[in-house]
């Protein structure tokens, strides 16, 4: 997507320096910042500090990392630490182990010269393919704006709510949620966006970005706003990100999903949920006995970061110091709140069978 006029991926790889860059997302919405990532310790720092964030992001980043690790030391032993290395940045999106795994099973079989140009070759894939795949998920959310549109008096915009950053700088490029309403808007298809604040990290404040950039009318609100909004009528349907969904369509998205989950069915707002085929996890049923759910340091609550009136970025206490803040990142959506999982390959039931109808080759894996 475009930042001022120029065409960026949010990681890309530099040939002539042999080295990914990163845009800094910790800078966003005030400043757009790219740093190159030369150590694995930097990539380790870059997931876990969140300089990259969003799952197929994380993936992404992680192929590249152990690119890296295979030209330092191709041997078996180092690609099995760098693999536990970049495995605990972050215990809850399931792209970073999906990439990691991909990653050591392509290489592991091949003689220990060639792993390096394979691994490099391996994250530009995943890379390439992530955008593809993002691509779709929007064509196929897109059919489902139409519709919505369609029952519209003309002009009227199809009233979309989202929570978090599901947006292009999740992903290499287009977003999961974001991808069919940048497709709805080049289609012509007046849309509105209530971009849901999303603390403590204020992801929605990217979102914002993102949606500016482009053109398309949204609205930032705080994150308690959406039940009033859907009660009212004023929201036509939700589409948000995950960041690990299971084999039976339990949703996995960060905190603060399952709530809007709940206002949406309780009053007929139809509720989906964009979902990349390596955001599935094939060996997890129950999403909420099962996915780990990563708690962050309490600083992200009790503090928010923001544009300081003499236009410097700059942090401040919210809360009396010595307040002890909680701070789960991620919550799950049980399936039965899902009216959809829009796919790369269509949109199907949130349930084992709607899942592995569409994904008959991936859904044995477990
Ligand atoms: O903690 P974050 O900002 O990495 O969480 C991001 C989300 O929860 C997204 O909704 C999810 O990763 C999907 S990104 C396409």
């Amino acid at each position: 997507m475009k930042v001022n006029g120029t065409h960026y991926r949010s990681l890309w790889w530099d040939d002539d320096k042999a080295a990914l860059q990163i845009i800094d997302q910790r800078w966003l919405p005030h400043e757009f910042r790219i740093q190159q990532v030369d150590t694995l310790q930097d990539f380790a720092d870059a997931i876990v500090e969140m300089r990259v964030r969003g799952a197929p992001l994380i993936g992404a980043t992680a192929a590249y990392g152990m690119a890296l690790a295979a030209k330092i030391d191709p041997s078996n032993a180092h690609l099995d630490t760098a693999w536990e290395f970049l495995d605990k940045t972050r215990p809850t999106a399931i792209n970073l182990r999906w990439a990691l795994n991909r990653c050591r099973a392509h290489l592991l079989p091949l003689p220990e010269a060639d792993r390096p140009a394979a691994a490099l070759k391996l994250a530009h894939e995943i890379s390439d393919e992530d955008v593809g795949i993002n691509h779709s998920i929007g064509q196929n959310g897109l059919e489902i704006i139409r519709k919505i549109a369609a029952g519209k008096k003309d002009g009227e915009p199809v009233r979309i709510l989202t929570h978090c950053n599901a947006g292009w700088i999740a992903t290499v490029d287009w977003g999961t949620a974001t991808s069919p309403m940048y497709q709805a808007h080049d289609a012509g298809i007046p849309i509105h966006v209530w971009v849901d604040e999303t603390r403590p990290r204020n992801q929605g404040a990217l979102t914002s970005w993102e949606l500016g950039s482009h053109g398309i009318p949204h609205t930032y609100i705080t994150d308690n706003a959406g039940g009033h909004l859907m009660q009212h009528g004023l929201v036509d349907m939700v589409i948000v990100g995950t960041d690990r969904t299971t084999r039976r369509g339990d949703v996995c998205n960060k905190i603060g999903t399952y709530l809007k989950a709940l206002a949406a069915k309780a009053n007929n707002v139809p509720f989906y949920v964009a979902l990349p085929s390596p955001t599935i996890d094939w060996t997890v049923d129950d999403g909420v006995a099962e996915i780990p759910i990563e708690e962050r340091q309490e600083r992200e609550v009790t503090h928010i970061q923001g544009l300081t009136d003499d236009g410097k970025i700059g942090v401040v206490q919210v809360t009396p110091v010595g307040t002890p803040g909680g701070n789960p990142a991620f919550d799950v959506t049980p399936n039965h709140l899902v009216t959809g999982l829009i796919t790369e390959r269509g949109v199907c039931e949130a349930s084992a069978e709607g899942l592995a109808a569409l994904f008959p080759d991936l859904s044995g894996i477990a």
